[in-house]
């Protein structure tokens, strides 16, 4: 068996989509192009990790997940999962896993939570007592118990998601996909649904999920590709993506003393770029805020010049750089735009 738990080679989408920006005279009816969704991605799901696919809006996430899935045939290349090729073989590759697509009703509304749970184990075989254990096993590990006859459409869009993931693990895949899981979720839910993701990883399986929240991206992933207009630009774990960034850290103090000296000694210190300083009235406090270009290496030198020159130090905190200093870095834009 493959050592890895999605392959993805070369893999491509090509569109047709109306041609646009054409002047009428010279617009033909029905003109086609092609426009590119997804553009030769390369990649390897490890076993057991949470692989994230970080982009923002447009990017060919959806795409990438529709070919994983078999819901969608790849212009060119392929997807080997658990050492199958999807489409050669969709229904043996299907076995091994559970979609969940963004915003997509993947449950029936106008059945209850544990109908619908009832169908898709039928539907994979699974009746009687052993189905019904491990649907009140799911109901209940999802907090959705309490409401399992009511019908879907009454529940909150945060237990619609649960549902969803309850039904795409009730043939116990290997391998979990979900698209944007916690998008327009309120925080809690989004908080409770990221803790459940981490509990599934925990079980042992390989969960590939994708996001426009770098936060999101940050907390889950034990690698990330940075997906942009169809292309990847960056695949690696969350904290070397921040640090190949080598980015200025900002440092924030706060000083019950401060003058022309004290600042100028600072601004000598090597790799220290920017030092402003604001006097907080309410908190009689002097703030400062240091840009340093080298990361945290400078940090010890900066405290112990304040030290020396006699001010003390009331607080201190360093700013890390996040994924979204690494995308904009990138690309020159950032994920919410
Ligand atoms: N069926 C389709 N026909 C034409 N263009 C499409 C189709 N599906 C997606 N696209 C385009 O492909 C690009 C990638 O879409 P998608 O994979 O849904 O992005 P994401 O999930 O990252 O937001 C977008 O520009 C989208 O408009
Ligand atoms: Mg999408």
């Amino acid at each position: 068996m493959s050592s890895f738990a999605i392959e993805v080679s070369n893999l491509m989408k090509e569109f047709e989509v109306k041609k646009k920006n054409q002047s009428f005279w010279r617009r033909k009816r029905n003109e086609k192009e092609k426009f590119v969704a997804v553009n030769n991605v390369n990649f390897n799901v490890n076993r057991g990790e949470i692989f994230g696919f970080l982009g923002p809006n447009g990017a060919g996430k959806t795409t990438t997940i529709k070919m994983i899935s078999t819901l969608l045939r790849p212009t060119s290349g392929s997807v080997v999962v658990n050492g199958i090729d999807v489409n050669k073989k969709p229904l043996e590759a299907l076995k091994n896993l559970g979609t969940v697509l963004a915003g997509e009703r993947s449950t029936y509304w106008k059945l209850t939570g544990k109908e619908n749970l009832k169908y898709f184990a039928a539907m994979n075989g699974m009746t009687g007592k052993t189905a019904n254990d491990k649907i009140d096993a799911l109901l209940k590990r999802f907090s959705l118990d309490k409401r399992a006859d009511e019908t879907v459409e009454k529940y909150s869009t945060g237990m619609k998601q649960r549902v969803a993931l309850a039904k795409a693990l009730i043939a116990e895949p290997s391998i979990v996909i979900l698209d944007e899981p916690t998008s327009g979720l309120d925080p809690q839910s989004a908080r409770n649904l990221r803790e459940l993701i981490l509990e599934i990883k925990e079980e042992g399986r390989t969960i590939f999920l994708t996001t426009h929240y770098m936060e999101e991206a940050d907390h889950l992933s034990d690698r990330i590709a940075i997906i942009d207009h169809g292309e990847i630009i960056a695949l690696d774990t969350p904290q070397n993506l921040k640090k190949s960034l080598n980015k200025t850290n900002v440092v924030m103090l706060e000083l019950n003393n401060w003058n022309e000296d004290i600042a100028n000694t600072i601004k000598h210190i090597k790799f220290i770029e920017k030092v402003n300083s604001k006097f907080n009235d309410a908190a009689q406090k002097w703030q400062i805020k240091v840009h340093i270009t080298n990361g945290n290496d400078t940090i010890s030198s900066l405290i112990s010049a304040i030290t020396a020159s006699g001010a003390k130090i009331n607080n201190f905190s360093a700013e890390e750089p996040t994924l979204e200093d690494v995308f904009i870095s990138l690309t020159g834009k950032s994920l919410r735009e």
